[in-house]
């Protein structure tokens, strides 16, 4: 993701969750070009020059070997042709690059659609909770 990526990017939250959410990650967004200890890295999707989904990943301060992800989200249009995918795709296959020759780690997001989870990638349900039976899910990723 760009600096320039970030209005755009937003707006996707936006159109898929509320306009709270979208100022919100906007913000959030933000942090990974403010220099921070352990910074949110975002993977946006782009066609044509113009930025159609996008997805974010952070280091736990819980264990240094968890990763969370978040905010994986394609414009309402463009969804079901696989940019989904290849938005998981790539942060799974950045944060493989980055724990190396390291030990096990494990992957952790919180969704309300877990069958894209499970049959693309692999994650297992861990927990449900919330009015909207969203899940706890996990990858864990072997070097
Ligand atoms: C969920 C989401 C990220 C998937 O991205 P996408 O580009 O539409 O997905 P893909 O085209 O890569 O499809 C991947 C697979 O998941 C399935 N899938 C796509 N959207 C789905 C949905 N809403 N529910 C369940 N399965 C879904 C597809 O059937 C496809 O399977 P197939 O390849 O075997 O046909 C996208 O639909 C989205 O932005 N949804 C709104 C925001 C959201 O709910 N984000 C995820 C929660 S964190």
């Amino acid at each position: 993701m760009r600096k320039g990526d970030i209005r755009k990017a937003s707006v996707i939250v936006g159109e898929n969750w509320s306009k709270r959410y979208q100022r919100t990650s906007a913000v959030e967004m933000k942090a990974e070009f403010a220099n921070k200890v352990y910074p949110p890295k975002y993977v946006v999707a782009e066609e044509g020059g113009e930025v159609v989904g996008l997805g974010g990943y952070i280091q736990s301060w819980m264990d240094y070997h968890v990763y969370n992800i978040f905010w994986i989200a394609v414009e309402p249009r463009q969804q079901g042709r696989g940019i989904g995918t290849k938005i998981v795709r790539k942060i799974i296959s950045d944060i493989k690059k980055k724990i190396g020759e390291s030990s096990a780690h494990m992957v952790l997001l919180t969704t309300d659609k877990p069958r894209f989870y499970s049959k693309k990638f692999g994650f297992r349900i861990l927990a449900s909770f919330g009015d909207m039976e969203h899940k706890l899910m996990g990858l864990k990723l072997n070097k």
